[in-house]
């Protein structure tokens, strides 16, 4: 026997139900979407209380770059490396308050930090150089310098930084 034919007799309304309920599921979910974006935010922000540093925004612009210097690299398209280059090598500094909340909290490791940020600034400024002169691999080799200056910051100072400046104590 047909089982098809039997469901549907069993439940002879539920087609035709079907695009009313859609519908309404659809405005439900979307409903549901609209608010919590809307409230998304606000959430995140009870949750964490600080403000993001703008140094956070500034190192999400230095990733970028470098991602789409990743993808320069493999297209050996250095016009667009010796555009970004600079770019990471010269990134722009927080606002004086934050730049001074930091300094105070990085005492007399702030000279350290800031060595880091200046291994960064060289290494960004080689790539350059090698990507005017279309140098593949020097390029690679610069841009390997520029990665690991990243690293060595964010491996002495992440870590405390996001507890210090975002978690509650
Ligand atoms: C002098 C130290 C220093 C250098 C150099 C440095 N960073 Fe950072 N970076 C930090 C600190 C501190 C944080 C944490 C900031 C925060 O969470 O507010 C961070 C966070 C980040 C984050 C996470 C952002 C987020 O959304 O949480 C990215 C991505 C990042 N850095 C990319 C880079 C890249 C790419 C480079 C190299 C081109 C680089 N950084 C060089 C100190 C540094």
């Amino acid at each position: 026997m047909n089982i098809q034919a039997h469901n549907r007799h069993a439940h002879p309304r539920s087609s035709d139900f079907q695009p009313h309920r859609r519908r309404m599921m659809f405005f439900i979910g979307a409903t549901w979407f609209a608010v919590s974006s809307a409230l998304a935010p606000a959430l995140t922000h009870a949750a964490d209380q600080a403000e993001p540093l703008a140094l956070r925004s500034i190192m999400q612009d230095m990733k970028r770059d470098m991602q789409t210097i990743t993808g320069a690299i493999a297209e050996e398209d250095w016009k667009t490396i010796v555009e970004l280059a600079p770019k990471v090598a010269t990134h722009p500094e927080p606002p004086l308050g934050e730049k001074m909340r930091v300094m105070a909290y990085l005492g007399t490791d702030a000279a350290k930090f800031k060595g880091f940020d200046a291994q960064t600034h060289q290494a960004a400024q080689a790539l350059e150089t090698a990507a005017k002169q279309a140098d593949g691999l020097g390029a690679i080799a610069a841009f390997a310098k520029v990665q690991s200056s990243c690293l060595a910051c964010h491996q002495n100072f992440r870590s405390s930084f996001v507890s210090h400046f975002y978690e509650q104590k």
